[in-house]
């Protein structure tokens, strides 16, 4: 079959951030942009001449018309078979799970993860390396510098192949194998976790309700806590993919997975909650009347892995993103295990992983995962939680509480001002980043700034260096800042501020977060004076 060099151009905008190229799926739809950006990661990785490659997304729109392009895009460029999840469906973490169950060499991931989908939404595609995990920086710079000077793409003229169908399909000199997207995924989670001990808690009368927020999670919640757990048929919620997940914003915390907050706050809640994102990386735990905050999830899942089979050798080590909070860092050392204090974005954990020298990772950003995978992976959260659940036999309220006598509570809350004017941002932070050296030892509503840098991470493993992953302040009286600009957004500027204060004194914790972080939010305020700035009273979404 004749392979068609199309003339092009290179397209502005196709810099790959921390998690692939975001963008309005409009976008992604004009002529040439997804080509463009497909062929500069083929040339990026060295060709694909005789690799295999792993395929799949979170079904958002433009999803199956994008894979059909990969696929005559891969076949032009040589590749020998191509895995394909059926009707274009592979979870995040499954993608990661599959790329390096079956070795192959690397991955592309359709998905803007939590953004909204749909023709008006988002749409995104990532490469992950053949070690299952987002490409890291050096990569992502290729793709880049190779979309910059890219004057053609390739592709075949051929029919489409039926992605319903699981099986093998041939694409000119190409295999397309369609795969069962949940089967190597199941497979790895029956291998970490007890599923006898947690069918027997589900029979014990344990009720729980997962809200898949109409994105790809559906599919694996529906076949292992309903199907192999034994969790009533009904317990998955909005469990069907839909291409613009039903018009909501695919993202697990409280405000955009609201209903199913007021349920577990309500009369009628059953005893555990939990919901995942648009491409399922990332996680919400709630108990009945108790939200579990992404920090303090991976503070307690550090501090109780040993209870999993997959995990009862004990853990290597802790890794969290910087803006977490510092919960986890105090199971570690009681463990006695080390902790990571990593920039934003999973990418950072992958060496760690690789080198065996952390085993759990997490992001106040609601993803928590092992070295399982390389992606963060929301089901499998939702799996250790029960699994710890099913041998403690306590509420989640119970296991918090425990948790706090013991390590003491860090308050923690994310305040997100979206969509703000992008100018107006920089200012704010290239002013806060110019202060800084002066601001140790001076006072801000009634807090005494004890350090501030701009955060930057030597890897500890290939030595790289990162800088400026965000602006730190942290007090004498144990609390903490951080101000960053999203990576992530595709509209203007997201101006998030991270807020965090430890208290060990147990009468006081069990105070509202928002009343308990009154006097780091006042201090931010009196630092930057960022809410006149950038003309906006509250945040958008306080996490
Ligand atoms: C956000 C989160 C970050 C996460 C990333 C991808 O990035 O804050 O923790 O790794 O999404 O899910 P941001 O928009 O802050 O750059
Ligand atoms: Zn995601």
């Amino acid at each position: 079959m004749d392979v068609i060099s199309v003339a092009t151009s290179p397209i502005e905008g196709q810099k790959p951030g921390t998690s692939g190229l975001r963008k309005q799926t409009r976008v992604f739809m004009e002529p040439g942009f997804l080509e463009n950006f497909v062929q500069s990661i083929f040339d990026a990785v060295g060709g694909l001449q005789d690799k295999t490659l792993t395929l799949g997304g979170d079904g958002r729109y433009f999803n199956k018309r994008a894979i059909q392009t990969i696929l005559k895009m891969a076949a032009a460029n040589g590749a020998v078979r191509v895995l394909v999840g059926q009707n274009g469906i592979l979870s995040t973490p499954a993608a990661s799970a599959v790329i390096r169950a079956r070795k192959t060499d690397g991955g592309l991931i359709l998905s803007a993860s939590h953004n909204p989908g749909g023709a008006d939404g988002d749409f995104g595609l990532k490469y992950n390396i053949p070690a299952g995990g987002p490409a890291p920086e050096s990569v992502t710079e290729a793709i880049h510098r190779r979309s910059l000077e890219l004057t053609e793409y390739r592709i075949i003229e051929t029919d489409d192949v039926d992605l319903s169908l699981c099986g093998e399909q041939q694409m000119d000199r190409m295999t397309v194998e369609v795969i069962d997207p949940v089967a190597i995924y199941a497979e790895v989670m029956r291998g970490l976790f007890d599923f006898d001990a947690i069918c027997a808690l589900i029979a014990s009368g344990f009720a729980l309700r997962f809200d898949a927020m109409h994105a790809v999670t559906g599919p694996y919640a529906t076949a292992i806590l309903e199907g192999e757990l034994g969790a009533p048929v009904g317990s998955v919620m909005n469990g069907t993919p839909l291409p613009d997940f039903g018009g909501g914003h695919p993202d697990p915390n409280p405000v955009y997975a609201k209903e199913l907050v007021d349920l577990m706050m309500s009369a009628e809640a059953p005893d555990f909650g939990a919901a995942s994102d648009g491409d399922g990386d990332r996680n919400m735990i709630v108990g009945r009347g108790t939200y579990v905050t992404p920090s303090d999830s991976l503070a307690v899942l550090a501090a109780n892995a040993h209870l999993a089979p997959g995990y009862k050798g004990g853990l290597s080590g802790v890794a969290r993103s910087m803006p977490t909070s510092r919960a986890a860092d105090r199971v570690a050392a009681k463990l006695g295990i080390a902790a990571f204090e990593t920039p934003t974005g999973w990418k950072f954990f992958g060496n760690l992983l690789d080198a065996g020298k952390a085993t759990l990772c997490g992001e106040e950003s609601a993803g928590t995962g092992s070295d399982h995978v390389r992606e963060k992976d929301g089901l499998w959260a939702v799996l250790l939680w029960l699994n710890i659940i099913a041998v403690r036999r306590e509420s989640v309220a119970d296991i918090m509480k425990a948790h706090w006598r013991e390590y003491g509570r860090d308050y923690y809350s994310r305040h997100d001002y979206e969509g703000i004017d992008k100018e107006a941002a920089e200012a704010v932070t290239g002013e806060l980043r110019r202060r800084l050296p002066e601001l140790p030892g001076q006072r801000f509503a009634g807090l005494t700034v004890a350090a501030a840098d701009d955060f930057a991470y030597e890897d500890p493993v290939d030595g790289s260096i990162s800088r400026g992953q965000g602006l730190r302040l942290v007090f004498a009286e144990n609390a903490r800042t951080v101000l960053r600009l999203s990576g992530t957004g595709t509209v203007g500027a997201t101006l998030r501020v991270y807020l965090e204060r430890f208290e060990d004194d147990p009468a006081q914790m069990a105070l509202d977060p928002q009343e308990a972080l009154a006097p780091v939010i006042a201090a931010v305020e009196e630092i930057t004076g960022l809410r006149t700035r950038i003309g906006r009273d509250a945040p958008d979404v306080r996490t």
